[in-house]
C-alpha cells in the first residue's frame, strides 16, 4: 500500500489525511505550527468538522496517522506528499502563494536527499499555471532532479464541502488529475483506485493548468447559481403572494438544474466561494479579459446584505439604540467556521447604524467573539437571544433554529419581528403569529395551492 503525506493542515489536509489514514494508508501529516501537532496526535482537531475526532482517535490509536513538525520526515518516509497548504488572498484580490513558495522549496531540498522517486501533488487552490511555473521550478531547482523523470508532478483540486468534509472525501462526484505528464496522472490514478477500490468515481485526466482551471470553474459556477435564485428570490419580493421556494422546487426538476444549491438567502460566505471569485476575476484581468459574470456575481452577493438592512429599517424605521437578535454565526450550519460569514458582515453594518446587537451560534460563539469582544452581546441559547429583541434574523439555518416556534418569539422578544434569512420557516404559520418578513417571499402572502 502506498504511503502518503500531507502537507498543511487546514480543513483539507486533516480531513483528507485522517480517511486515508482510516483506509489503513500510512499516513503522515506536517505543518510548523508545535501546538496543532501535539493536538492531532491527541486525536483533537483544532476546528468544528463532523466525524473528524472519532476517526482522528481512531487513526491516530492505530498509528496510521501521524503529524510531524516540518517537511522533511513526511517526505522521506512517504512515496506521495499532498500539498495542503492555505492560499489567502492578497489585499487586491489576486493569491498569495507564499505559503505553496516555501513549501515547494522545503521539499525540492528534502528530493535531493531522497534515492527514490517521489509523486508531489498540488491540492491548494492555486491560479492556473502556478503548478507548473511556481512549484515544478522551486521543486527542480532545489532538488536539482528533473520533474517528470526523478520526481512526478500533478494537480489535483478538492471539492470536499466544510460540515460534509468527510464524506465528501470518501463520496466525491469526480476527481480531477492534471498530469505534468502521463506517469504522473497514472500514478496519481493507481492511489485513488487503490483509496476508492470499486467504487471509483469518475477521473477526468487533464493538463495541470486546465486542471487548476477547473477549481475555479466549479466554484465560480455554484456561487453564480445560488446569486441566480437570490436574484429570482427578490424580484420575488416585489410581487404579492410569489415565492422563491416553490420557484426553485419547480426549476430543480429540470435536470438541466438540478435542484442543489438552489436555496435562497443572505447570500453566500465561507473560505472558498469570496477567495476563489475574487481571485479569478483579478487573475482574469491580468490576462486582459474582464469576467463580467463573476464580477456581477459577487456585486449581487453583497447587495443581498444591503437588501437585509433595508428590510429591517424600514420596519423599525431607526436602527439607532435598537436590540437585534442574530441567530446564526457560522457561514453555514455544521461548521465553526466564520471566515467570510453573512453574521459578521451584517453585524458591522448593524452596529454602524448604532444597533444594539445579541447574537447566539450553536458552535462559532469562541470565533465570534475573537472578532467582535465587548462589541455585541452574546447569548447561551435561541430563547436567551431573542430577550427583548426589537427584530431577530435567522441568519444561519442550524437544525436548532427549525425547532423554534412562533411562541418563541413571541414571549421573548419585545417587538415580534423575524427577519427568516434562510426560508427556515413556514410562512403561513409564522405570518399569522408575528411580523414574518422572508427571503423570496412578497407580500402580502398568497396559500401555495
Ligand atoms: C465550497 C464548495 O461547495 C466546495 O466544493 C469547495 O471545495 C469549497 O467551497 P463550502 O464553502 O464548504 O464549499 O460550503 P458550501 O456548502 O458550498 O456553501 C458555501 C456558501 O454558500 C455558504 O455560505 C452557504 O450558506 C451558501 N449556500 C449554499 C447558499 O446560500 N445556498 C445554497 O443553496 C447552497
Amino acid at each position: 500500500m502506498h504511503k502518503v503525506s500531507f502537507v498543511g493542515m487546514g480543513y483539507v489536509g486533516l480531513c483528507t489525511a485522517a480517511c486515508f489514514a482510516n483506509k489503513g494508508f500510512k499516513t503522515i501529516i506536517s505543518t510548523n505550527d508545535p501546538k496543532k501537532i501535539e493536538m492531532i496526535n491527541k486525536g483533537i482537531p483544532p476546528f468544528y468538522e463532523p466525524q473528524l475526532e472519532e476517526l482522528l482517535k481512531k487513526v491516530i490509536k492505530n498509528k496510521n496517522l501521524k503529524a510531524v513538525v516540518g517537511r522533511k520526515e513526511a517526505i522521506l518516509k512517504t512515496d506521495t506528499s499532498f500539498i495542503t497548504v492555505g492560499t489567502p488572498s492578497n489585499p487586491d484580490g489576486s493569491v498569495n502563494l507564499r505559503f505553496v513558495e516555501e513549501t515547494s522549496k522545503e521539499i525540492g531540498k528534502t528530493l535531493k536527499k531522497k534515492e527514490d522517486g517521489h509523486l508531489v501533488v498540488v491540492k491548494s487552490t492555486v491560479p492556473p499555471g502556478t503548478t507548473e511555473k511556481l512549484v515544478k521550478t522551486n521543486l527542480e531547482k532545489q532538488s536539482g532532479k528533473t520533474c517528470g523523470k526523478h520526481f512526478l508532478l500533478c494537480f489535483n483540486p478538492e471539492f470536499l464541502r466544510e460540515g460534509n468534509a468527510i464524506y465528501d472525501t470518501l463520496n466525491p462526484d469526480y476527481i480531477v488529475i492534471g498530469g505534468y505528464n502521463k506517469k504522473s496522472a497514472e500514478a496519481l490514478e493507481t492511489l485513488y483506485k487503490e483509496f476508492h477500490k470499486e467504487n471509483s468515481p469518475p477521473i477526468i485526466k487533464t493538463n495541470i493548468p486546465t486542471a487548476e482551471l477547473i477549481k475555479y470553474a466549479n466554484n465560480a459556477f455554484l456561487a453564480t447559481k445560488i446569486t441566480f435564485v437570490n436574484t429570482i428570490a427578490n424580484i420575488c419580493e416585489k410581487i404579492p403572494g410569489a415565492d422563491v421556494t416553490k420557484i426553485a422546487e419547480a426549476i430543480g426538476k429540470d435536470h438541466r438544474i438540478n435542484p442543489h444549491f438552489l436555496n435562497a438567502g443572505l447570500g453566500w460566505g465561507g473560505s472558498c466561494f469570496p477567495k476563489d471569485l475574487k481571485a479569478l476575476i483579478a487573475f482574469s484581468k491580468k490576462l486582459g479579459y474582464n469576467p463580467t459574470l463573476i464580477q456581477a456575481t459577487c456585486k449581487a452577493n453583497q447587495d443581498q446584505i444591503k437588501f437585509t438592512i433595508q428590510k429591517i429599517q424600514k420596519e423599525l424605521k431607526t436602527l439607532k439604540g435598537k436590540t437585534i437578535a442574530i441567530l446564526g454565526l457560522s457561514f453555514k450550519p455544521d461548521t465553526d467556521d466564520i471566515r467570510e460569514a453573512r453574521s459578521t458582515k451584517i453585524i458591522n453594518q448593524l452596529l454602524r447604524e448604532g444597533a444594539k446587537i445579541t447574537a447566539y451560534d450553536p458552535m462559532a460563539m469562541p470565533n465570534i467573539k475573537k472578532v467582535f469582544k465587548e462589541k455585541i452581546k452574546y447569548a447561551s441559547s435561541p430563547t436567551k437571544c431573542l430577550k427583548n429583541a426589537d427584530c431577530a434574523i435567522l441568519v444561519t439555518e442550524w437544525e436548532e433554529f427549525k425547532k423554534l416556534k412562533p411562541e418563541d418569539f413571541t414571549q421573548n422578544m419585545r417587538e415580534s419581528i423575524l427577519i427568516d434569512g434562510r426560508r427556515v420557516y413556514d410562512p403561513q404559520e409564522f405570518s399569522k403569529k408575528l411580523r414574518y418578513i422572508a427571503i423570496g417571499l412578497g407580500e402580502p402572502l398568497k396559500p401555495q395551492l
